[in-house]
């Protein structure tokens, strides 16, 4: 693996932000773009592919697959796919670096195909749970034939010669997880079952759908789902167009939120219900965003989004809400931090074992730039030092420890454009693995970094 120098940036108190700009594309749907694409007879075209390390991983893994994968122009990608079951085994290791979607899902997608192959990655995906897939990938009769200690990376799987369908109730609340038995169902004879506790982003399902699988969506229980999939389609080439990432965009929605006469908008964030969850949040905190020109593209809800520095207030987040926002919560603690009253985020122990673990770095975020925040169980609790009574703002002046996450130090940086002092991170480099051209777009709107 490449040793990475590191690269410390800082962000200052900034003037009110302006203008309007577009994020890149979803991170998850870009991933399942590639991999779908690469397991669909013909050709797919897609526009507005998020360009960042973690997909470009995916694309990496597609070819050492065997399917044709090319750039065609900025976003702009072609995939000449080898269909269902059709994977060549690999001359190389497949190396997800940071990412553990490019790696779940392609564990799913390998399993279903008579192949060996060996998955790796960088530092942090290496201290990843990979067990929670191994389980459900094992009853459809693929084998990991070796894996590092405690079910984690590297390690080799023989993906199943005659793969099984089964019913399956993941244990955690994982898209990840999910999506790697429908990919591994794909390539079984009958009905793959998935029975959800808490329904999860569902752009596995709605893809498929897309590329002409039969594929059924049922509630379950009060927040669930059933998902069932008939194996082995014949998936057809659709195009897709990839809507801008609710998950960055969530990153200058709450820069203009905490920096005082800001007014911007955000450019066709995708507003699929299952990943608004930061949204709901924020307008129970007394965020003033406005949803502009709602509309369907490719198959998704998209709109803009207005936003203008606010007067922020604590708020309960249930646990329940965690899928719908399960990559949100470090930006979210930044917004808390600048709310008046407590922030208590319940049920987060999922954020353990993300790319770092994210929930005492965030804490630990907080921490440094003297803002009030404890672990407490699973929830995080933020004393905000907005309103009457509190100090207005965080001391900030702290330099952040960003543990290979890109969320984390992307988070930091916002903290830095409302606080006292300025903020600093580490390391800057991990930010292009989900959201390349962060730094100028937050420039074009006036930031100080
Ligand atoms: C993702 C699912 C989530 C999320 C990750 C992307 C996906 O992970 O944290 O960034 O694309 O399916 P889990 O499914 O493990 O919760």
């Amino acid at each position: 693996m490449n040793q990475i120098a590191l690269s410390p940036l800082a962000a200052r108190r900034s003037a009110s932000l302006a203008g309007r700009v577009r994020v890149p594309g979803d991170k998850s749907i870009s991933h399942r773009a590639l991999i779908l694409g690469a397991l669909t007879v013909g050709e797919t075209r897609i526009l507005g592919l998020l360009e960042g390390e973690d997909v470009i991983n995916t694309a990496k893994a597609m070819r050492l697959l065997g399917a044709s994968v090319t750039r065609q122009g900025p976003g702009s990608w072609l995939v000449h796919g080898v269909g269902v079951g059709g994977f060549a085994a690999p001359a190389a290791p497949l190396d997800c670096g940071n990412s553990g979607t490019c790696c779940r899902l392609m564990l799913g997608a390998v399993a279903g195909c008579p192949i060996v192959a060996t998955f790796d990655g960088d530092a942090s995906l290496r201290q990843r749970p990979m067990q929670r897939v191994l389980d459900p990938l094992s009853r459809i009769g693929a084998r990991a034939v070796a894996v590092a200690e405690g079910g984690r990376l590297p390690l080799t799987l023989a993906g199943a010669r005659d793969p099984i369908p089964i019913v399956y109730e993941p244990p955690v609340a994982s898209a990840q997880l999910k999506s790697a038995v429908l990919l591994a169902g794909l390539a079984a004879p009958g009905e793959t079952t998935i029975i959800e506790a808490e329904a999860t982003r569902d752009h596995t399902e709605r893809m498929l759908a897309h590329f002409g699988a039969e594929i059924r969506v049922e509630a379950h229980a009060a927040h669930g789902r059933r998902i069932t999939l008939t194996g082995q389609p014949e998936l057809a080439p659709a195009a897709l167009s990839v809507p801008a990432d609710p998950s960055s965009a969530a990153f200058p929605l709450v820069a203009a939120l905490i920096t005082p006469g800001s007014d911007i908008v955000l450019e066709g964030v995708m507003m699929n219900p299952l990943r608004t969850g930061l949204l709901a949040t924020l307008a129970e905190m007394g965020a003033r965003i406005e949803v502009l020109d709602a509309r369907n593209e490719g198959g998704e809800d998209v709109a803009d989004l207005r936003v203008r520095s606010s007067d922020l207030r604590g708020v309960e987040v249930p646990p329940t809400r965690a899928p719908s926002m399960i990559d949100e919560y470090p930006i979210l603690a930044v917004a808390a931090a600048f709310a008046a009253g407590e922030t208590r985020m319940r049920g987060l122990k999922e954020l353990r074992v993300k790319e770092s673990d994210r929930l005492a770095a965030t804490a630990d975020m907080l921490r440094v730039n003297r803002a009030e925040v404890e672990i407490v169980g699973d929830d995080l609790v933020v004393a905000g030092s907005g309103g009457a009574g509190g100090k207005g703002r965080p001391d900030g002046g702290g330099e952040v420890a960003t543990h290979m996450d890109h969320r984390i130090a992307i988070s930091a940086l916002v903290m830095g454009l409302g606080a006292e002092a300025p903020v600093a991170v580490d390391d800057a480099a991990f930010i292009a693995t989900s959201f390349p051209g962060f730094v100028d777009l937050m420039r074009r709107l006036g930031a100080d970094m």
